[in-house]
């Protein structure tokens, strides 16, 4: 605490020196590594600093699993390279604190275990490739970020935001207010300033929803862009791990160091490999990003948009003109085609969720080095053994024990995936085609249409309802169009700058 404060003393005394001010609260990556530059900050300050955030507010919010003991001291690793000026100082993650959702595997102190207890004490054979990425990169894993239990995936009847061992994170604008899972925890610390940026990942919603709901901007990008391996999976072809921060900029950070080839994650991060633009994505960071772009709405159909709702078309016809008043050309009340032969199509995805999950986690679980649960039907046993845990009895496992009854990948589960396939096809591809559209607006949380196809989606932060609580805009694209997106939502956001951090009592 004193420490802190010192600290805290000590940079207000330098910026009134130097004549400008540097906060760690709301600061964002590049003012970060000028901070760093000007010797203003250390990365062992930052540490610190949040360390000392955590525990005064996750108590609170719980959006904390894990802190890694060895953050402190990965810190001073990055300062003496800065001081030293190796090579990998350079980098824009350099000696910034992440928080990985608890889903994602760390071979270090750190355990991995989708926010049960089931999972603890397992041993993950290596780093997830995103981890590797982020090491490689400079980034300090500070710890894991809580989640709905099992990213949503063992109980229809549980609150977002609610796993065994951290219990109910909690939103920090509205505590009455869904936090949206499952990376709940990811999208909480960032936007109480308890750690600087943090990775989510998304099967249908849990990147966008929860960035919606808690203020904070999320990128969902292409199936395969950014490597699944080591991440405790639920499908294949809908998983993808992307960046929850408070600002474009740091999220474009976050996904420049974590994109690319893993050949632990070999198909996808090969196919989608060649989407990467050449010298990154920051450069996509430009001002007048909304320019030209073809920007779609569709206001009637469910699953694509607006869904008729005439309360949200109304909160969002202000931001329908800031996007033209920015350069947008806005392709407005399109018809989704072939709407009703592809909607009854959309029930698939259930069908071949369930039998992914229990083919991809018995995989994981069979990898790991050691694990108390070695298969789904493990961890039903332990979660029947151990229901007078608290509320493991009250959120019964329905989605496990269903997908515990497929049995591979059968006919009925071919017809699903075939259906999807063709929906995407039908339906999100030839809209936005058909239209030459540069994006989707979405409200809220995107639309099942990205979850299925493996498109990408941003999320930012686009207000406050009456009672204070945050809701995003989001913009979806097809495969590949990230640099497209990022331009878009950085438009957004420098023209509108909503994000508010939440009033937090001290
Ligand atoms: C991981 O879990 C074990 C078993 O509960 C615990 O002793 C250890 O402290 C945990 N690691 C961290 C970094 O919290
Ligand atoms: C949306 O609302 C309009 C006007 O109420 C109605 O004509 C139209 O059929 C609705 N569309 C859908 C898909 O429900
Ligand atoms: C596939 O789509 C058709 C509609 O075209 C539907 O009747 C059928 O039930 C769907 N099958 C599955 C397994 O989702």
């Amino acid at each position: 605490m004193t420490k802190v404060l010192t600290l805290i003393l000590l940079l207000l005394s330098i910026d009134a020196i130097q004549g400008s001010e540097f906060t760690i609260r709301e600061a964002t990556i590049p003012e970060i590594q000028t901070a760093f530059k000007q010797n203003k900050l250390t990365s062992k300050d930052l540490v610190e600093f949040y360390i000392h955030e955590m525990q005064k507010l996750n108590p609170i919010y719980r959006a904390v699993i894990e802190v890694n003991p060895d953050a402190v001291h990965q810190a001073q690793k990055a300062d003496e390279e800065r001081k030293a000026n190796a090579p990998k100082s350079r980098f824009g993650l350099h000696g910034i604190p992440i928080l990985v959702k608890d889903n994602i595997a760390t071979k270090d102190k750190l355990n991995t275990t989708a926010g049960s207890y089931a999972l603890l004490k397992s041993v993950v054979p290596r780093d997830a490739g995103v981890v590797k990425k982020l090491r490689e990169s400079g980034a300090i894993i500070l710890g894991k970020a809580s989640l709905s239990e099992w990213a949503h995936f063992r109980s229809s009847n549980a609150p977002s935001g609610w796993n065994a061992r951290a219990k109910q994170a909690v939103n920090p604008y509205v505590a009455s207010v869904d936090p949206c899972g499952s990376s709940t925890g990811s999208a909480i610390s960032v936007a109480t300033n308890m750690v600087t940026v943090s990775l989510g990942t998304e099967t249908d919603g849990s990147i966008l929803c929860p960035s919606s709901a808690n203020s904070v901007v999320g990128i969902k990008p292409t199936l395969g862009l950014t490597s699944r391996a080591g991440v405790i999976p639920i499908s294949p072809r809908q998983d993808t791990v992307g960046p929850m921060c408070r600002t474009v900029t740091d999220a474009v950070y976050v996904l420049d160091a974590i994109v690319g080839y893993d050949k632990n994650d070999e198909v996808e991060t090969r196919k989608a490999s060649k989407y990467i633009p050449h010298g990154g994505y920051l450069k996509h960071l430009k001002s007048g990003g909304l320019k030209g772009k073809r920007l779609g709405i569709v206001r009637d159909y469910p699953n694509f948009g607006f869904g008729n709702d005439t309360e949200i078309l109304n909160k969002f016809k202000k931001h329908f003109m800031i996007l033209r008043q920015n350069g947008a050309t806005l392709v407005d009340n399109l018809e989704v085609p072939n709407y009703d032969y592809i909607m009854p199509m959309f029930l698939g995805e259930g069908i071949a969720l369930s039998a992914e999950f229990k083919i991809s986690l018995n995989a994981y679980l069979e990898e790991l080095v050691a694990s108390p649960v070695r298969s789904l039907a493990d961890v039903i046993a332990f979660n029947k053994k151990f229901a007078n845990v608290e509320k493991l009895k009250d959120y019964p496992q329905d989605i496990f024990l269903e997908a515990e009854k497929t049995n591979g990948i059968g006919e009925l589960e071919k017809e699903a995936l075939r259906n999807l396939t063709r929906a995407s096809k039908l339906g999100f591809e030839k809209l936005m085609k058909e239209n030459k559209l540069d994006a989707l607006v979405t409200p809220y949380y995107g639309s099942t249409a990205l979850a299925i196809g493996g498109y990408p989606g941003i999320s930012v932060p686009a207000g406050y309802d009456k009672n204070g609580a945050p809701y995003g805009i989001c913009f979806g694209g097809l495969k590949g169009s990230e640099p497209t997106l990022i331009e878009i939502a950085y438009g957004f956001e420098q023209a509108t700058m909503v994000r508010k951090p939440p009033l937090i009592k001290d």
